[in-house]
């Protein structure tokens, strides 16, 4: 095992209470965890060092909703939708059926490119949900594919009911057989509680049978309209409701007495012409948040947590300093995890170097990819040209 220092950093993000944001530090990985946080100058005696040349380290992203393991596109979709049409929960069967044609290499490459885009974007840990299989073998397959990337899998097998069974027979089906197969490779279980996918019935009866078999629940809820989604989520105790673009009143104050977190997805409001989410009035009213990419070939195609962050800033209420921390901490609190997320002694060696002197850039200087390096698990895994090292 050997340390490797960023030093001179002009400004370090650590979201840590006790270390706080400091001016002029160095941090020193020791393998694949945070070692120290100490001032600049102080990298000098590790293995490696990097030179940060005054600029920004901010924790590496937490991306706690995505769906990394597809085949095919649907530009022309997305392309039809800013024409005009609107966006619903169907299109996700074209794209179980170009899964489903795909070979289990085939789908683990796809994955594989989508996760080192996340990296150079900075990401450095992501959920992944299972979905476009929406049969036994398929859904057991996405699963094991998605956890060759993460611990973090969620069986999401009801993402919306496969033409040719019946509504009812096939949430028995995903309650049954199929978390039988995937359960072994998920630590999640999720539901799309929503018009045009499973009703609060249905989708109570997924989160319970998951919970049943050792899983923790999720939801996707609130996405197109409101609904019983938000509450249901919270009832059943999961760990984080997501979209949660439509919330009355009613669902604030359940989640604001809850654990937990609302994560928001902005980038698919982007990509649906959807209203955005009122962060503001949730933060207010003492609910957890969360920033999230939802990278998926229908709602929301980017791995870019930059984007999602510079929307929440600019139409959802956010701070600069709220973002960031609901695009880090927050993710890694939706994940119900404590080992990455921030930057303190013990955490795990994921840092993000930004070409810039603070995370307002990423909101300041929309579309310009601002992420020089990326270390994840103490290793370089990106690093802009001229800093490769
Ligand atoms: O989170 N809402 C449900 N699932 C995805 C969309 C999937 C698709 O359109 O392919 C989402 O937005």
């Amino acid at each position: 095992v050997s340390t490797l220092a960023i030093d001179n950093i002009g400004l370090l993000v650590t979201n840590d209470p006790a270390l706080g944001t400091i001016h002029d530090a160095a941090i020193v990985f020791d393998g694949e965890r945070v070692a120290a946080v100490q001032r600049a100058g102080a990298g000098a005696g590790a293995d490696e060092r990097i030179d940060a040349g005054g600029r920004c380290v901010i924790p590496g992203f937490v991306d706690s909703h995505t769906h990394l393991v597809f085949a095919g596109e649907r530009g022309d979709e997305f392309a039809a939708r800013m024409a005009g049409a609107p966006y619903a929960a169907g299109g996700i069967r074209e794209t179980v059926a170009a899964t489903r044609a795909a070979s289990s290499e085939r789908l683990h490459e796809l994955a594989a490119a989508r996760r080192r885009e996340g990296l150079r974007a900075g990401i450095t840990h992501v959920e992944i949900k299972s979905g476009y299989g929406l049969d036994v073998e398929h859904e057991r397959r996405s699963c094991e594919i998605a956890a060759a990337f993460t611990d973090d899998v969620t069986f999401l097998g009801a993402h919306v009911v496969p033409h040719g069974i019946d509504a009812d027979d096939y949430v028995a089906l995903v309650c049954g057989e199929m978390l039988e197969a995937c359960a072994p490779h998920a630590r999640w279980i999720d539901v799309f509680c929503e018009r045009g996918a499973f009703d609060a019935e249905q989708s109570r009866a997924v989160l319970r049978a998951g919970r049943a078999a050792g899983l923790v629940p999720r939801i996707h809820a609130n996405q197109l309209g409101f609904g019983a989604g938000v509450r249901l989520g919270v009832e059943l105790g999961a760990a984080s409701v997501d979209h949660c673009t439509y919330l009355d009143d009613d669902d604030i104050d359940a989640l604001a007495g809850s654990d937990t977190v609302a994560t928001f997805l902005p980038a698919t409001d982007f990509s649906t012409r959807q209203p955005y989410p009122d962060a503001r009035r949730a933060i207010d009213a003492g609910v957890a948040v969360a920033l999230a990419t939802n990278c998926n070939p229908g709602s929301s195609y980017t791995t870019s947590m930059a984007f999602c962050v510079a929307l929440a800033v600019r139409d959802m209420g956010m701070t600069v300093d709220e973002a960031l921390a609901a695009a880090t901490l927050g993710g890694a609190r939706a994940l119900r995890r404590r080992d990455v997320g921030h930057l303190g002694v013990g955490a795990r060696a994921d840092a993000v170097l930004l070409d810039a002197p603070s995370p307002a850039h990423l909101v300041y200087r929309p579309g310009v990819p601002l992420v020089a390096m990326t270390i994840a698990r103490g290793q370089r895994a990106w690093s802009a040209p001229g800093l490769e090292g």
